[in-house]
């Protein structure tokens, strides 16, 4: 194979080194973030020190092109969507949006399966693979080789591609994993490309890519919502789950305890599902929890083969921090640590990050970016949230300062003492930040005696839904027992 331009923008398939390998600190506030790229990015060509373009070819395109997955769980309603938009217009441009490994290209794959699509499109249904093309010529000639136009002297092959679709019946291109292109050098060139592309009467697209919004001035219609893909729910995972494992040493039902202890876990990313299901043919659900427990997201890969992408969940989550790396401040790397920390997210984010983090005046721009990048979503409440696997990556590879954990806990003490007399308002705002205060009471517990941390326990004490929670805390508080007057003993032995 020959060589292409190595340069750092560039993702793709192929030469896939141990992404963990290229790893190297920014100290960032004393904090040090853990970036991996520049040395280590998926380029679709070997390291060899001439650098020349490869021709795409037709079989570089079928070779890049997965099978539609068996196992596709609780999307069928997305897939009927874009088959319904699909058949009533001439012309629908479709973005189907969202973080690494939500199962954006399966959607891709099913809505092509479909016999309404088949028929409509009757063989001019062309899948691209845009992972292996990472700059404008290279899509074109992608483009060229999947639809199969025939070169004619003197013309170029922009020109070919423009007269072709001029002239083509009703086509549909599925332009997968478009982010690899769309993040090259060449993003003007390839948004006239698309838009040209888009703007042609007969031609419909389906846009697989990271992030939440699609490329260009395109009138994208987004599947499943503005913020693209969401999780799988816990019943789809719980049937994608037992249908993975089921031919292996252990018989899983989907309404083991466990099952959903391990799913929650996977906060319904379909590659983390597919990636722990297939230990779960091999070991007990126990065993896999404790391992998940220990190792995070090191266990979220397959063991044997090559590491990319569909493979290992930390390499998936790599690509996306790799895009969106130099587009983060100070303050963005932090907010990324931030919202991986707090197991509630950030409520109310406008009004709360600012408190958190101190008022920077980058902050909501970095918020933006990061939400863009799918890294972040917005749930309820206007929460700052992150799917736990991509969460406990972030933490592994760099985890808050205790800077941020004591402006955290300072956050919550004042939170807690300003808590309106309001019982039911009281409610809804304690119960949307529970599981950041717990967090952090248990590691301020853990570090050193405080009485600020007793009145934080006797606060919460008023609130009887949380007891199962607040019970270990008050033990472990009781450690410092020795500390502690006689008066605040007595009161603490009561509230055990
Ligand atoms: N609905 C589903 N039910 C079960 N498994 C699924 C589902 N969707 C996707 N998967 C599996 O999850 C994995 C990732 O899916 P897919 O490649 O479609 O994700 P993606 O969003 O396109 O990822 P990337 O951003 O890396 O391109 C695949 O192994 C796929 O088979
Ligand atoms: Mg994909």
């Amino acid at each position: 194979m020959e060589q292409t331009d190595n340069s750092p923008d560039q993702t793709g398939t192929g030469n896939q080194a141990n992404i963990l390998s290229g790893a190297h600190d920014l100290n960032i506030m004393g904090s040090t973030f853990t970036t991996i790229g520049r040395d280590a990015n998926y380029t679709y060509n070997s390291y060899l020190p001439e650098s020349k373009p490869k021709e795409i070819t037709a079989d570089d395109l079928l070779l890049q092109k997965p099978l539609a997955p068996d196992v596709f769980m609780g999307r069928s309603h997305l897939v009927e969507e874009a088959v319904k938009f699909l058949c009533e217009a001439n012309q629908v441009h479709i973005a189907i949006l969202g973080t690494g490994g939500i199962g954006k290209t399966s959607v891709a794959l099913h809505i092509m399966e479909e016999s309404l699509i088949r028929e409509k499109f009757a063989g001019r249904c062309y899948f691209i693979p845009c992972e292996i093309l990472i700059d404008a010529t290279n899509l074109i000639q992608g483009l060229v080789q999947a639809i199969g136009v025939q070169p004619i002297q003197g013309k170029g092959s922009y020109e070919l591609l423009l007269d072709y679709l001029k002239g083509c019946q009703e086509s549909l291109l599925i332009l997968d994993n478009f982010e690899t292109s769309w993040n090259s050098k060449e993003q003007m060139e390839i948004k006239n490309l698309i838009e040209r592309i888009c703007s042609s009467r007969l031609v419909s697209v389906i846009i697989t890519m990271r992030g939440t919004d699609g490329p260009g001035q395109i009138k994208w219609r987004k599947l499943g919502g503005q913020s693209g893909l969401p999780p799988l729910e816990l019943g789809p995972a719980k049937e994608a789950f037992c249908s993975l494992s089921s031919d292996g040493n252990y018989a899983i039902k989907e309404d083991d305890p466990m099952l959903e202890k391990l799913l929650i876990q996977m906060d319904g990313m379909p590659l983390a599902i597919v990636l722990i299901a297939q230990h779960a043919r091999e070991l007990p659900l126990k065993n896999l929890m404790e391992m998940w427990n220990i190792q995070k997201t090191a266990v979220l890969k397959r063991i044997g083969g090559q590491d990319n992408r569909l493979t290992s969940v930390e390499v998936s989550i790599e690509l996306t921090l790799n895009i969106v790396r130099e587009k983060l401040s100070t303050t963005g790397l932090d907010l990324l640590r931030l919202v991986a920390f707090l197991p509630s997210g950030i409520p109310d984010w406008l009004e709360n990050v600012p408190k958190m983090l101190g008022s920077l005046p980058d902050t909501t721009m970095q918020v933006l970016t990061l939400k863009k990048s799918c890294l972040i979503y917005e749930a309820n409440a206007e929460t700052l949230k992150m799917l736990t696997p991509i969460a406990e990556y972030v933490l592994k590879v760099s985890d808050i300062t205790e800077n941020h954990e004591k402006q955290i806990w300072e956050f919550y003490k004042s939170f807690i003492d300003n808590l309106s007399e309001n019982q039911i308002d009281e409610d809804i705002k304690l119960g949307l930040h529970i599981a950041n205060i717990f967090k952090i009471l248990n590691i301020q517990i853990e570090k050193s005696f405080e009485t600020s941390h007793m009145n934080v326990l006797n606060q919460l004490c008023h609130h009887s839904q949380y007891f199962p929670g607040l019970v270990p805390l008050v033990e472990k508080y009781l450690r410092w027992q020795s500390q502690m007057s006689l008066g605040d003993q007595t009161e603490l032995m009561f509230l055990q």
